[in-house]
């Protein structure tokens, strides 16, 4: 109840009817669902033989996972690219979730594969993949998202946020949001690097980071908040 009523994703009409044209692949793909589909590209596609089985990444149709998939316009992207993945999205947003559902069936794919939930709460189940595109800095903090995608079993995770020298926790309000619920707040925080690395490298990861083909290194205004995208490849050693 709670949850529902002060999650700034449900009070952004505007925004809403945006991702369900994306979903329905009636927009311009984003630029960051392009670098991130190129980025997972290597992972996808026929097994490599020759080497040690336990340590192939390079995975026949893996099970991925589209975390905070918004309309699950990611699906579009590996499509157009050829990229075989048996595709999930999750989305905490009851209606972010009804407008990736409502394009899938549209679109004559099964809309259960759109999971509506925290990826915090991620339970029981199993990917080899996982992409994660302008959604960690909206959670308290990076590391039990993703602990869960550990534990769910990725080989590897693409994931674009806000990557900068020091971890910063921003607490604020939206202030774009539909009128009378601009008063929600919501985190907009920045990962330092190195913790981020230290926290894979614990896991048994290795990380690179990767230049952010959009705003080039640059600082980009979000909602008048400042934000130094970057993507990390974080895949099992
Ligand atoms: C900026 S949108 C990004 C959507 C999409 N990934 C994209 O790149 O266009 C952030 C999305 O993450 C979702 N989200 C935020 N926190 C989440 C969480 N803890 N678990 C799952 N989804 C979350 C929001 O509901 C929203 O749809």
């Amino acid at each position: 109840m709670k949850k529902e009523a002060l999650n700034i994703w449900e009070h952004a009409q505007g925004l809403l009817e945006l991702v369900y044209a994306r979903g329905l692949d009636q927009v311009p793909e984003m630029d960051a669902a392009a670098q991130g589909a190129e980025l997972l590209a290597p992972f996808i596609g026929q097994p490599v033989f020759g080497g040690d089985p336990e340590n192939q990444l390079v995975l026949t149709r893996p099970r991925l996972l589209d975390v905070g998939c918004g309309g699950a316009h990611f699906y579009h992207s590996l499509k157009k690219r050829g990229l075989l993945v048996d595709y999930f999205g999750l989305d905490s947003s009851h209606k972010m979730v009804g407008r990736a559902r409502k394009a899938f069936e549209v679109l004559g794919l099964d809309p259960q594969r759109i999971l509506l939930g925290a990826v915090e709460d991620l339970w029981e189940r199993r990917f080899e993949l996982a992409v994660v595109i302008n959604v960690l800095t909206f959670c308290p903090d990076f590391r039990e998202p993703l602990d869960r995608l550990v534990d769910a079993g990725v080989k590897a995770l693409v994931i674009r946020d806000n990557f900068g020298p020091t971890t910063t926790i921003r607490w604020e309000p939206d202030g774009y949001l539909d009128e009378g619920f601009n008063h929600l707040k919501g985190y907009w925080n920045q990962w330092g690097k190195d913790e981020v690395s230290l926290f894979f490298q614990s896991r048994g990861f290795r990380t690179e980071f990767v230049l952010d083909r959009r705003t080039q290194g640059q600082v980009e205004m979000v909602v008048d908040k400042p934000y130094h995208w970057s993507w990390l490849v974080a895949s099992r050693l």
